[in-house]
């Protein structure tokens, strides 16, 4: 369920946004809104996201990241596998 809950948040970071940021989004928009879901990463047992999810590596090659062929965007998260944990603050 934790996974399922990731990825419900990393829904929501990418509603607002498309809601709230600059008429255009890019794969840079989609890098910047994972890394700040890594950031509130406060568990991961293999530590894969934290090691892995560098900025300065495309995003695309990011582990448990998938990209849309042609529209260089992130298409999916499957973090099912990592365990992670972690909590989300209002700000
Ligand atoms: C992504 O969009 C931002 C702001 O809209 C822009 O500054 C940046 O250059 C764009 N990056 C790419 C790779 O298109
Ligand atoms: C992250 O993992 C992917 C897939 O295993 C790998 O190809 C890539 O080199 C890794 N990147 C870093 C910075 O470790
Ligand atoms: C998620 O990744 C795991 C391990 O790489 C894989 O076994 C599983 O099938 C993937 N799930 C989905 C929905 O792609």
């Amino acid at each position: 369920m934790k996974s399922t809950w990731f990825f419900l948040v990393y829904s929501c970071c990418m509603a607002v946004s498309c809601l709230t940021a600059a008429p255009q989004t890019n794969i840079t928009t989609d890098k910047y809104a994972l890394l700040a879901l890594k950031a509130r990463i406060t568990s991961d047992p293999h530590n894969l996201i934290l090691t892995n999810w560098s900025i300065t590596t495309p995003v695309c090659n990011w582990v448990g990241v998938a990209c849309g062929k042609h529209h260089h965007r992130v298409t999916a998260l499957n973090l099912s596998y990592f365990g992670l944990e972690g909590t989300i603050l209002h700000s």
